[in-house]
């Protein structure tokens, strides 16, 4: 079929497929297509098939994580040409709006995250990438797409986490979900090297994996001891000086402020299924200060250095590697956290 390509899309609220859709065209100037060379399921995408992202849109193609090659640019697209290597920001923003202007790019009144949830997106032969200046990062000749995979969308999301985070040489910091997204975030946080690291996962494998990257000094296993006290022990009964919430499941945003100390700063990164109480009333007087996000993901440019001089290196999370045509399966596994996969990676589909 001409001008058809395979695609991966949300049916609604517990289906995914893998059908035949138009091939996508330039629809404003400053559009591109991308021909898609390495795309990932990210958690998000599940939180999309659960139907519990609001913003998402049915038969919508989904995949907001993908490098490629540009094959079309519309005439507005300054910054980038046909033949470019890219990797794709989650989100689409404008650039020039009250809250782009001042670095809220998640909130930009004609965008925030389209791709792969209100507009089609990644996991596709073809993608078309709106407002391309801005969403686009240019994939430097020594940096493979493997290494760029995730620079628009994990990655941005750990960058942006320890950024607002306000990080200080001496703290304590606790990371609660040592999942792709936990691991950027740590990798991240490298970056400011704080005194110590203590990292949180209820998967054994997932703690060595943080222990053995160099990423946490200390790892707990919420399944076999009280993370609370455990941390308490390890701060003289302080808490933390930070804490980044990116595990989302029932009780970790508790967990959050509860082992974090009196004024510390509890970043927020997961996304949940279901409503979160904060009790004001229990926390009264521990001064807490939460950010939550909605990643800002306007340093994609910063990061592809950073992973270009080798101090970001997210290669341990690609655990799979499977074409288009399996990608049902990847869905399956990796939502049930099957045979030990971190990242699915999406490579083009073969006919
Ligand atoms: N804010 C953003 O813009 C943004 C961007 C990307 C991902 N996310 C969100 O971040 C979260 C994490 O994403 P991910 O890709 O790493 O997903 P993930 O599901 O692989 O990671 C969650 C991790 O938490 C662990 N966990 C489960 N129960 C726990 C507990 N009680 N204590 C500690 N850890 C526990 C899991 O074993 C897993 O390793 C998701 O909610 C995702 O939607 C947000
Ligand atoms: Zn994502
Ligand atoms: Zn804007």
């Amino acid at each position: 079929m001409e001008n058809m390509m395979k695609a991966v899309v949300y049916k609604g609220r517990g289906e995914v497929a893998l059908e035949d859709r138009p091939m996508p065209v330039i629809q404003n100037d400053t559009d591109v297509v991308v021909k898609v060379t390495l795309a990932s399921i990210c958690s998000s995408d599940l939180h999309i098939k659960h139907g519990s992202v609001p913003r998402a849109k049915e038969n919508t193609v989904l995949g907001h994580e993908f490098v490629g090659i540009i094959t079309e640019a519309g005439t507005g697209v300054r910054k980038f040409k046909v033949g470019d290597r890219v990797s794709v920001n989650v989100e689409t923003f404008c650039g020039e709006c009250y809250f782009c202007k001042r670095g809220y790019v998640n909130n930009c009144i004609h965008g925030g995250w389209e791709l792969g949830c209100r507009i089609d997106g990644g996991q596709a032969e073809y993608a078309r990438v709106p407002m391309a200046d801005q969403a686009l990062t240019l994939i430097p000749d020594d940096v493979t797409d493997e290494a760029a995979l995730f620079n628009g969308d994990i990655l941005a999301t750990g960058y942006w986490a320890a950024q607002v985070a306000d990080l200080k040489p001496a703290d304590t910091v606790v990371v609660l979900g040592a999942g792709p997204t936990g691991m950027c975030t740590l990798m991240s946080i490298k970056l400011y090297s704080p005194a110590k690291v203590i990292v949180v996962d209820v998967s054994e494998e997932r703690l060595q994996l943080a222990k053995e990257q160099g990423l946490a000094d200390v790892v707990l296993n919420a399944k076999e001891g009280n993370v609370e006290e455990e941390i308490l022990k390890l701060t003289d009964g302080r808490g933390a000086d930070r804490v980044f919430e990116v595990a989302g499941t029932m009780g970790t945003f508790e967990t959050a402020w509860k082992v974090a100390r009196p004024n510390a700063i509890v970043v927020v990164v997961a996304l949940y299924e279901e409503p979160v109480s904060i009790p004001l009333n229990l926390m009264y007087g521990k001064n807490l200060t939460f950010v939550t996000g909605g990643v800002d993901a306007n340093s994609c440019d910063e990061i592809m250095l950073m992973v270009q001089s080798g101090k970001i290196d997210t290669s341990c999370l690609i655990t799979h590697k499977r074409p288009l045509n399996e990608v049902i399966e990847g869905y399956h596994i990796f939502e049930n956290k099957l045979d030990g996969v971190i990242k699915w990676v999406i490579t083009p589909y073969e006919r």
